[in-house]
């Protein structure tokens, strides 16, 4: 597969550029240096060069409460740039996919979110990044959105991808006790990417590692747990108490209605991948 990857500098690029190319698809990975996707040039001139059949996009502005004090930037990288990706894949004939986030919902809801459920997102970024979702489906028939969710990997600099690091260093943990989500291992959401980029069947996507989901702080106390070390203290905290500029919903687990039905085989569940993370470390 000729395969074009946005953001191939990030936490799910670098684990996607590696899973196409071990694949061995024709990878044409860009970061932001070669390309920026708010360039409605760039993306066109790069496009006409290498005429992708397929356009994964893992570039976003990933800054939640950077994106609520400038929500127009916000706008511009992850629902404007989205559009103009999807655009020209529908041009050059490719399918295109590209990340949403368990932030488009309200996390009121007690279950799992589905795709029955409508989004009501809460901060700058779940709105700009649902506004994402829908101008690339306006633009683009093909357009395949996966949302996602808490996801720890090689690289990343949240919580959840350096908890086990701190944790073998022995530093004291912080972790949140009322806050849940699916935790998605980035190589694992990688390799459904590429397989939905190659199915080609366009629809809205939640794609997480199995499980019931976790609070921060049952992610914190399996982390030090895979880490294998003793002594590491984890003190829990309450969401509120982080009084952060952006609001993060309070539940936003994941469950997918299409995947299993299209024969897609479960991911495994979080703390296998975990356990895979902590190995690979
Ligand atoms: N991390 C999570 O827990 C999570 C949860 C749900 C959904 N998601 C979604 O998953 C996707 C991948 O996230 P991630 O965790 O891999 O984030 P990440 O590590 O922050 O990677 C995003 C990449 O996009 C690049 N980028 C930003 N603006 C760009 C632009 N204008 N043009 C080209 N590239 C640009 C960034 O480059 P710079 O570093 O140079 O800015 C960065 O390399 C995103 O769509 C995100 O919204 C993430």
């Amino acid at each position: 597969m000729k395969i074009l990857i946005t953001g191939a500098g990030g936490m799910v690029g670098r684990a996607l550029v590696a899973h196409s190319a071990a694949c061995g698809d024709e990878v044409f990975a860009h970061e932001r240096e070669s390309l920026d996707i708010t360039s409605a040039d760039a993306v066109r001139r790069t496009f006409e060069r290498e005429r992708p059949e397929a356009v994964v996009n893992c570039a976003a502005w990933t800054d939640v409460d950077g994106c609520e004090l400038n929500p127009e930037r916000a706008l511009l990288v992850n629902a404007e740039a989205v559009e103009i990706l999807a655009a020209h894949s529908r041009l050059a004939g490719a399918s295109f996919v590209t990340i949403s986030t368990d932030y488009v919902f309200d996390g009121g809801k007690e279950g799992f979110y589905t795709q029955r459920d409508d989004p009501e997102p809460q901060s700058a970024y779940g709105l700009a990044k649902l506004q994402g979702e829908r101008r690339a489906q306006r633009a683009a028939a093909r357009t395949v959105v996966v949302r996602t969710g808490w996801i720890f990997g090689a690289g990343g600099k949240n919580f959840l991808a350096t908890a086990v690091s701190r944790a073998r260093r022995g530093e004291h943990l912080k972790a949140i006790s009322d806050a849940y989500g699916t935790p998605t291992y980035a190589p694992h959401l990688a390799a459904r990417l590429r397989e939905l980029a190659g199915r080609d069947l366009p629809g809205t996507y939640h794609v997480v590692n199995g499980g019931a989901g976790a609070s921060f702080l049952d992610f914190a106390r399996e982390a030090v747990r895979v880490a294998g070390v003793e002594g590491v203290e984890i003190e829990s905290v309450p969401m509120d108490s982080l009084q952060r500029p952006a609001p993060r919903p309070r539940n936003s687990r994941l469950r997918c209605l299409l995947s299993e039905a299209i024969g897609l085989a479960p991911l495994p569940h979080w703390r296998e991948a975990l356990k895979e993370f902590a190995e690979f470390r």
